[in-house]
């Protein structure tokens, strides 16, 4: 597989800070592999899921121990071995890298092995021990992640580094079992199934990047799965063929500074593929945007969420905001399942959504018993419809403004709870259009069950 022009010159540019070098003081070490149609691969899930590492972790070089201080420079080092490892680091060691070039050919024998213990992982840093990398380029083939963080106290900070991969089931950065990875200037490009950038893993990962830029191409392939804790910051990151971001169950993330684009699905998908939890996203001074004709900006799937919308502008190409719906995502991570594709319960979704300080345009929309809180605050202006889409269940929306902040209807819109900054309607703009409220829910009770004209010929009336 040659490396694109593109991937070149701007790996180059992120590595220009590198201290010139004299070739002659490189070792290299050559490996060879074939990775023709590693693209396209997909993805074996086992179906036995073991809770414990099966088979001892193997590597071409092994650093272990606590007081093992060992640092590489000027290396170009690799494998071509199935489920292998080119470095390890493991039981409190300590390695520095600098100016070293990793290129990882091999296949992993079972998936839950690289996702849990980071088996086939080109650098696995575990148990307490940690990883400093500098000007480290990594190129895995065949499917195999870049740098594994494992273990509460393990701990890997990488700079000026980059990551290319091509098969499936390859993340760049990959922090599981409470492991730590701090990355600036990293340069990442993933082309396979299932191959995130960035990515966490359980109990949880915990994910600093800035400075950052991030591409993959394949399905199911976010800029950051966040499983545990994920902050961005000045990341400009792109997945073309999967949300920017999939979030699974209780986990937070903070975007900052950045501009990230999704698609297929949505833009961001937080989620649960357990029961209901509470999830939180943050993004601040950020661009958010989505392609794809069907894929709101934010979609929210059986689980609450809890989202937090700073000085943002969202981009979204269907027009859509947010979905908040009674669904999950399987393990495919292809498609929305119902309660009937998972075969079990899923509770209907709840979005807290709070904007501060942004003008978007697009509509929010509550499917099958799920629910969205809209609140506009501090100058925040919203173009848009509210839109309930009952299949089953019917869902419920309320929409809050503060005295600062302006709605203007693009469509009838039925809300549960109503409020408005000292009951005041002048920053409605109706467009002929109006708004029926719930007048049983203790909210609306300040509207006293009254009809009011809405600027712009609408009006806001009780349902019947
Ligand atoms: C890192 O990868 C790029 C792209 O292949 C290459 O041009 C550059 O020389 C590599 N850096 C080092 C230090 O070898
Ligand atoms: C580090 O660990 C490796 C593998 O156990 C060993 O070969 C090496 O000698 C150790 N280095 C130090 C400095 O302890
Ligand atoms: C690695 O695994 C692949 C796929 O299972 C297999 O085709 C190949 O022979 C294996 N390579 C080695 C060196 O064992
Ligand atoms: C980390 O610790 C576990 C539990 O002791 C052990 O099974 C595993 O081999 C260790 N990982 C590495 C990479 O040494
Ligand atoms: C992760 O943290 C949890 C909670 O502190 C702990 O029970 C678990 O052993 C940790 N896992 C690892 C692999 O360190
Ligand atoms: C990693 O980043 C986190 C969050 O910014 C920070 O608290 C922590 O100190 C950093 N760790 C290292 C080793 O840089
Ligand atoms: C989002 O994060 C910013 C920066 O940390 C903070 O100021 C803001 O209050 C947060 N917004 C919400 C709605 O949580
Ligand atoms: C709508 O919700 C009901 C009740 O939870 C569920 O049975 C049904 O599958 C849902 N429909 C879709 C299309 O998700
Ligand atoms: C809502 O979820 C159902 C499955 O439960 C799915 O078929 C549908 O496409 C989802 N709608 C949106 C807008 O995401
Ligand atoms: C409406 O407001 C009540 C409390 O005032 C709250 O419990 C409920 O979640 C809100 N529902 C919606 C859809 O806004
Ligand atoms: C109106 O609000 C009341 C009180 O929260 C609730 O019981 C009822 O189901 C709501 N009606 C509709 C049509 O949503």
């Amino acid at each position: 597989m040659l490396l694109s022009t593109a991937f070149v010159a701007t790996a180059l540019s992120y590595l220009a800070s590198a201290a010139p070098v004299r070739r002659s003081l490189w070792t290299t070490q050559t490996c060879t592999g074939d990775s023709s149609g590693d693209i396209a691969m997909g993805a074996d899930i086992p179906t036995v899921m073991y809770s414990y590492l099966t088979s001892s972790i193997k590597s071409e070089q092994y650093f272990t121990g606590s007081g093992n201080d060992s640092s590489i420079n000027y290396k170009s080092l690799c494998t071509s071995q199935n489920d292998t490892s080119v470095i390890v680091v493991s039981e409190g060691a300590s390695l520095t890298l600098n100016n070293v070039n990793l290129l990882k050919y091999g296949y992993t024998s079972d998936l839950n092995q690289a996702s849990f213990y980071g088996v086939n992982a080109i650098l696995n840093v575990a148990n307490d021990s940690s990883l400093t990398a500098h000007h480290v380029n990594m190129t895995a083939h065949n499917g195999a992640a870049g740098i594994y963080s494992y273990g509460t106290g393990t701990v890997v900070t990488a700079s000026h580094s980059s990551f290319y991969a091509t098969g499936p089931v390859s993340h760049g950065l990959y922090a599981s079992g409470n492991g730590t990875i701090n990355a600036t200037n990293f340069y990442c490009e993933t082309y396979g199934y299932r191959s995130s950038c960035y990515s966490g893993d359980g109990p949880a990962g915990y994910l600093t990047v800035k400075d950052s830029e991030a591409f993959t191409y394949g399905h199911g392939s976010a800029v950051m799965y966040t499983l545990g804790q994920s902050y961005l910051e000045n990341v400009h990151g792109y997945a073309d063929l999967s949300p920017w971001t999939f979030m699974d169950g209780n986990q937070e993330i903070i975007a900052t500074g950045s501009d990230l684009e999704g698609g297929y699905l949505a833009g961001v998908v937080l989620f649960s593929s357990g029961d209901y939890a509470n999830c939180k996203m943050n993004a601040t001074n950020s661009i958010l945007r989505v392609h794809g004709s069907n894929a709101a900006a934010i979609a929210v799937g059986g689980t609450g969420a809890t989202i937090g919308l700073e000085s943002v502008i969202i981009q979204s190409e269907s027009g859509l905001l947010l979905a908040s719906n009674t669904s999950t995502i399987p393990q495919s991570f292809l498609e929305w399942s119902s309660p009937e594709d998972a075969g079990k319960d899923i509770d209907p979704a709840g979005a807290l959504v709070t904007i501060t300080k942004s003008i978007i345009n697009g509509d929010i929309v509550a499917i099958n018993g799920s629910t969205i809180d809209w609140n506009l605050q501090e100058h925040s202006a919203w173009t848009g419809a509210a839109v309930l889409d009952n299949i089953v269940a019917t869902g419920a929306i309320g929409v809050y403004l503060d005295a600062t902040s302006s709605w203007t209807l693009t469509a009838d819109a039925t809300l549960q709870n109503f409020t408005v900054a000292n009951n005041e309607l002048i920053n409605i703009e109706s467009n002929g259009f109006s708004i029926y409220y719930n007048s049983s829910a203790a909210a609306n009770s300040w509207l006293n069950g009254a009809t009011k004209a809405l600027s712009g010929g609408g009006s806001l009336a009780p349902m019947s």
